[in-house]
């Protein structure tokens, strides 16, 4: 049977918390290694399920992963199985990052396509597109996906229809090894694709214009093996930042880029949070009773789509009705129910939810229908009333690493059974 995360609301969240590696980044930094044969080690690694789905990845490619505490050491061999199987892209489907760099440095690839998911459809034809540009093509046989360079990858003009951050990523990986010059226009912006970037110019790679809409990519003959330590994780310090506004408490964030979270801070501060922030640390101070905000969520810079559920759960005990925009995924507000099971008044039509605050949640079990909505879940029940019983916590294990030892410590009554 699942585990369950038991939390009793109670009173204001108070202490330091400290925060790990971005998920979002170090998934394609693994895959980013694989490009080069030797040994590369990668620091502050959080220890979260979809970091032991990506080593199945690499040990199922050919390489050998261990790690240690937040370090995780690769080794890569000169040949390579350039393949993702249907389990493990059906259990994360970040896995179909391998495309880009297996087709770069085996030319060939295959990988299980990946169906709809907890959040909808998620189609991958921009990232197919990008690497066709580049000289791949591609064929589809019994739910396998195989891509080949007959003639090499080659540098081109890459235009996104919409700046998808894993269709920048896998253009990205395939541009650096290609002959030539690459330049993706309307790419995706993330801190995560910078820091992606950043592990790739350590590599040896001719990166230009990452954090713009437009990446240059000079292709190079040859990589070397990089020692790496992965950026900030914005959506779980985000995640804790909301755990102190929902709690009316006083929280340090650690360790995190509060320049990452601009705009989901802006919207903190709009509901009433009192926010101090340094280059690596930031203080949330709750509001008694949050005031109501209407959110939108755009790609970066704009609101975060993995920070919806956990700031819908703190507009649902706002003074005031929100709406709340759902501009990147077609299923993002299947965890509303369970809210409404805590006494939560939201009614969602199409990409919108409106929130109508009421003054208190009645604790109770709901399930995790994916990562952020579990954690919004688990914050929901911070501020209720008595117990809220928290399962489907597998979901939660993929994107936070101990984020009920990270959450007594600041005080909440919680734990895992
Ligand atoms: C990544 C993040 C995810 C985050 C998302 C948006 C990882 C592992 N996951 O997902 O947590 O929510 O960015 O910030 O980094 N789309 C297409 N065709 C494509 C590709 C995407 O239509 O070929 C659509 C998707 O269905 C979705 C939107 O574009 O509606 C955004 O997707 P994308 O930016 O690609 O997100 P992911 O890379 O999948």
């Amino acid at each position: 049977m699942d585990e369950a995360i038991r939390v009793v609301g109670g009173g204001p969240l108070e202490g330091e918390v400290r925060v790990l590696g971005a998920k979002n980044a170090v998934l394609k930094q693994m895959v980013t290694v694989l490009m080069v044969e030797g040994r590369h080690t990668l620091t502050n690694v959080p220890g979260i399920l979809d970091v032991s789905i990506m080593q199945e990845v690499l040990e199922h490619v050919g390489a050998t992963c261990v790690r240690e505490g937040n370090t995780l050491r690769v080794d890569v061999p000169s040949e390579l199985n350039p393949e993702a199987p249907l389990d493990l892209v059906r259990r994360m489907r970040a896995s179909t990052i391998v495309l880009g760099s297996l087709l770069a440095r085996c030319g060939e690839a295959r990988v299980a396509f990946p169906g709809g998911d907890d959040l909808g459809a998620r189609p991958i034809d921009l990232h197919m597109k990008a690497l066709e540009a580049m000289g791949a093509e591609f064929s589809l046989d019994h739910g396998v996906l195989t891509g080949s360079a007959p003639g090499g990858l080659r540098g081109a003009e890459i235009d996104l229809e919409f700046p998808s951050v894993g269709a920048t990523e896998n253009a990205l990986l395939a541009a650096v090894l290609a002959r030539g010059t690459s330049r993706i226009h309307n790419a995706a912006r993330e801190p995560e694709i910078r820091d992606i970037c950043c592990q790739l110019r350590e590599m040896g790679a001719d990166i230009d214009g990452d954090g713009t809409a437009t990446i240059t990519v000079n292709g190079v003959e040859d990589l070397q093996p990089v020692a790496h330590r992965v950026v900030p994780d914005r959506l779980e310090a985000g995640t804790y930042a909301v755990a102190a506004a929902i709690s009316g408490g006083n929280v340090v964030v650690q360790d995190c880029v509060p320049e990452h979270l601009r705009m989901e801070l802006v919207k903190l501060e709009a509901v009433g949070c009192e926010i101090e922030t340094g280059g690596d640390w930031m203080r949330i101070v709750g509001p008694d009773r949050p005031r109501a905000v209407d959110v939108a969520t755009l790609p970066y810079p704009g609101f975060h789509t993995d920070m919806q559920p956990q700031m819908v759960a703190l507009l649902s005990i706002a003074d005031g009705t929100s709406v709340v925009t759902e501009n990147l995924y077609d299923a993002r507000f299947r965890y509303v129910g369970e809210l409404a099971r805590m006494g939560a008044d939201i009614g969602v039509e199409w990409q919108h939810a409106v929130v109508r605050g009421v003054e208190g949640l009645s604790g109770c079990p709901v399930i995790a229908p994916d990562i952020r909505a579990g954690a919004a879940l688990v914050l929901a029940g911070l501020r209720a009333d008595g117990e809220t019983t928290v399962t489907g916590v597998s979901h939660i294990d993929r994107g936070y690493e101990d984020f009920v030892g990270r959450l007594s410590s600041l005080g909440a009554d919680i734990s895992r059974s």
